[in-house]
């Protein structure tokens, strides 16, 4: 059985020194037009100093109409190249695969970020408390969407990322198409509600070369009624893996979790791996902290496990996991911008989520 330790060839052939990967994560940091800032980069270089073998960014915006975060990184113009590179640099320099994330939130996008009535599939509010109604796009706004994926990744090849993710998760626009909640079009994005991921797929797999590694990450299940259901991730999943792609990334919240909705006792994580067969390599996530939670993700059938906030409060978990020392789970409530290097928008937004991470008191040291 493989350990989170061993190398990893991804199906092109490229290399990674292991299997831990950095999640993708916002950083909420950036200049107000998208260009990352110096602290976003050092925080991404800690990381992968710190041992991981695939360092993911954040999620970053394809075209202004899917700017979703205060602080987001812009993927959406070529004039972003300089901003994109620094990273990918930084995270190669440290002998780390780096991936950017593309990502357009739709409905998601608060209208003052994004600058106009938020985009979606169909003119459906999310079930959030002040959840904007977006507007419907028009076959125009499918077409330029599509466009906006395909040059980002275009750019992420040309700013010297090694790889690319499409960001297909956690509500945002691709999701919207594939849940029948967001996606009550009668046309064809709407009769196959798989068929706007799979158009932003191709596009992105002919704007590069070939064998440039580009994975997808998906939600399995969504809890509103219509919502995504494990059939409809089945389906997903078969047709990704006709695709040329490098790898599938589940986005769960625990990686033992079983399903949302319906009376299975297996985990999602087993569930999806069957589902993959082997077609094309899985990457598990979700509430891992010490090395066994690791394991475990492999052992239930990933063949990459990703770490999120433990990434956060230990920059170098993998270091530490392999030479035996203590993972630092929590975040110290001081100084924590500096003690682990965290870009200030990203603290203050730890700071405000009550019991989104574990928090320590500083020592007396550290306090200084
Ligand atoms: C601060 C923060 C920002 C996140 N931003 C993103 C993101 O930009 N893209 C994404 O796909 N997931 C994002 N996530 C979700 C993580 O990638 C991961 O799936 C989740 O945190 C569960 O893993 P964990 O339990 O190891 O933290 C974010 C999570 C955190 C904690």
């Amino acid at each position: 059985m493989a350990t989170p330790f061993d190398p990893y060839l991804l199906p092109a052939g490229q290399g990674l020194r292991n299997r831990l990967v950095l999640a993708p994560m916002t950083t909420y940091s950036s200049y107000d037009d998208g260009t990352i800032r110096e602290s976003e980069v050092e925080y991404l270089r800690r990381r992968a100093a710190g041992g991981f073998g695939m360092v993911m960014t954040a999620a970053c915006y394809v075209h202004p109409s899917g700017k979703a975060f205060r602080g987001q990184w812009s993927c959406a113009d070529d004039r972003f190249l300089p901003s994109l590179r620094s990273v990918a640099d930084a995270i190669r320099s440290e002998g780390a695969f780096a991936v950017l994330q593309i990502h357009h939130g739709g409905r998601q996008c608060p209208s003052e970020l994004c600058g106009e009535v938020p985009w979606s599939a169909s003119a459906v509010a999310s079930e959030r408390p002040n959840a904007e109604t977006p507007r419907a796009m028009t076959e125009e706004d499918v077409e330029t969407a599509i466009r906006a994926y395909a040059d980002a990744a275009r750019r992420a090849f040309e700013a010297g990322y090694n790889g690319v993710e499409i960001h297909g998760a956690n509500t945002y626009l691709l999701q919207q198409f594939v849940s029948p909640h967001s996606n009550r079009r009668d046309d064809r994005w709407g009769q196959e509600r798989l068929a706007f991921p799979l158009a932003v797929t191709d596009a992105v797999l002919e704007a590069v070369p070939t064998g440039y590694p580009i994975g997808y990450r998906f939600s399995p299940e969504e809890t509103e009624t219509p919502g995504i259901r494990w059939a409809d991730t089945a389906r997903l999943i078969d047709a990704l893996c006709t695709r040329p792609l490098a790898f599938l990334h589940v986005s769960l919240r625990d990686h033992r979790g079983s399903s949302l909705n319906e009376e299975f006792d297996e985990a999602t994580l087993v569930r999806a791996a069957r589902q993959i067969g082997g077609r094309l390599p899985l990457i598990g996530v979700g509430g891992v902290k010490v090395l066994d939670d690791a394991q475990r993700v492999l052992d239930l059938g990933a063949d990459l496990v990703a770490l999120g906030r433990i990434g956060i409060s230990d920059p170098e978990w993998p270091r530490h996991a392999q030479s035996g020392q203590p993972i630092r789970t929590k975040v110290p409530s001081h100084n924590a911008e500096e003690i682990l290097t965290i870009p200030a928008g990203l603290a203050a937004r730890i700071a405000s989520v009550p019991g989104w991470f574990e928090v320590e008191e500083a020592t007396p040291a550290e306090a200084r």
